[in-house]
């Protein structure tokens, strides 16, 4: 069933270098979670879902693509208004091609999950990053709930799903924190008659149940232990279509918002980024560093509570973060890494080793893009730590590794350093942030081939 690894051939240099403070205001594109099971929760509703301010990144794309694929109706309006055209929960049709995820780990796993629920069989693959990705621990709750693995090697993509005919609700505890696992399972779950129950160690982000209770499904989630959920869903709903607003990513605005901490003189506004509590564990660890980040205008947008940023440059301390935080701010630590490396003294990130299995290895890409540009970083087991020294000598060539977050990570490095930082491949940005480079540009940036 292996195949050759699809490549990657047109590669995207790109080099950024000081030029000066950053100054203006931007709006980063939508949340990439969220957009992702808007589609997928509108095309598992009866009837027209209306959706404004959805990233069309090539993740979310390729995610929409599947879902035509199965049967789905979706339509883009412009300007990242689109319209989902659901076929009720279990209705998706068996494709009769191969679904391509491309880079997207969300967009597969969580399809897996809704796939699970249908009694049709479909196969899942996507780029040379992502089939290097772990499934087994989406495959496994899947198969207690019903679903077959018909052919994967090792647990890795291709795969080929059976799902389940008569899917059974189920009590399942992650062993790892994942917010991808979690929505997997209550996405198959969907399809079970009776409740199933989902018990989180640590809470990861919750943006798969409040979308599901947006669309009129029975719900609720409890505390557990000292940082956990007990989440429960009543399985076979009539999901009813509602319009989503999809708030500008936290994760995205990471990359503008510490390239204007670490040019000196500027001072950057980003618009509407979302709040949820559990996706701003970057915000608390920046305050702990002494940055000056205010949250102005707070509002509700779509369900969740949305602020624009102001932040100044400014200098940083450095600080240990805690290993309890990773699941709020899992996408940051490249560009956290980065922040240490200019904060005086040393920062210690603990329990990272999810990171490992991100697009790339990230923990092993973030400590080469450290060094690579003269800062000291080291990796101790699964925690990180960042010698910071006021300054980066940069001059580095950074291979990105498929991976966007690397990509972006090294680029704003480049706008701080002494020397420029050069990047392999830009191509990545694409999967979540289009028009990054435009927008950095627009604040000042200089970010030149
Ligand atoms: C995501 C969950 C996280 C995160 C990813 C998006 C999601 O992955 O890294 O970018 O939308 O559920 P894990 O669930 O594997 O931690």
């Amino acid at each position: 069933m292996r195949t050759a690894l699809p490549t990657h051939t047109q590669t995207s240099p790109l080099t950024a270098r000081r030029n000066g403070p950053l100054k203006g205001r931007a709006r980063v594109p939508g949340d990439k979670s969220i957009s992702i099971r808007a589609l997928i929760l509108g095309a598992l509703t009866v009837g027209e879902t209306r959706i404004s301010g959805l990233l069309e990144g090539e993740d979310v794309l390729n995610t929409a693509q599947t879902l035509r694929a199965l049967g789905g109706r979706l339509e883009r309006l412009g300007g990242g208004a689109w319209r989902v055209h659901g076929v009720g929960v279990a209705g998706f049709a068996e494709p009769a091609e191969k679904l391509d995820f491309g880079n997207s780990g969300t967009g597969c796993r969580l399809m897996l999950g809704a796939v699970a629920g249908c009694p049709i069989t479909a196969t899942f693959d996507g780029d040379a990053s992502l089939r290097k990705r772990p499934m087994r621990r989406i495959l496994e709750p899947l198969e207690h709930i019903g679903a077959r693995t018909l052919s994967s090697a090792d647990g890795l993509l291709p795969l080929t799903l059976a799902g389940a005919r008569d899917p059974i609700p189920t009590v399942f505890a992650p062993k790892v924190a994942s917010a991808q696992l979690k929505s997997a399972v209550l996405l198959a779950a969907l399809s079970a008659p009776g409740e199933t129950t989902i018990v989180e160690r640590e809470a990861t982000r919750d943006h798969t149940e409040k979308m599901l209770a947006h669309f009129g499904a029975q719900i609720r989630a409890e505390p557990e232990g000292a940082s956990g959920r007990r989440i429960t869903l009543v399985g076979q709903p009539e999901l009813v279509p509602a319009p989503i607003v999809v708030p500008a990513d936290p994760s995205s605005a990471a990359f503008p918002l510490i390239a204007a901490l670490l040019v000196p003189g500027s001072e950057v506004i980003l618009e509407g980024v979302m709040m949820n509590p559990l996706r701003t564990g970057l915000l608390a660890t920046l305050a702990e560093m002494g940055a000056s980040v205010e949250r102005l205008n707070v509002r509700n947008e779509g369900g969740e509570e949305v602020a624009d940023l102001r932040v100044r440059g400014c200098p940083l301390r450095g600080v240990e973060v805690p290993a309890a935080r990773a699941p709020s701010m899992i996408d940051e630590y490249p560009v956290l890494a980065v922040a240490a490396s200019f904060a005086e003294g040393t920062t210690i990130m603990r329990g990272l080793k999810e990171l490992r299995v991100k697009e790339s290895d990230r923990l092993a890409a973030t400590a080469a893009l450290l060094r690579v540009n003269g800062v000291e970083a080291e990796i101790d087991g699964d925690d990180l730590i960042v010698q910071g020294s006021g300054r980066a000598a940069g001059g580095g060539l950074v291979t990105t590794h498929m991976d966007h977050r690397i990509a972006m990570s090294a680029l704003v490095m480049g706008l701080a350093s002494d020397k420029p930082v050069a990047i392999d491949d830009a191509a990545f940005i694409a999967t979540s942030f289009p028009g990054f480079v435009e927008l950095m540009c627009s604040l000042g940036a200089e970010l030149a081939e």
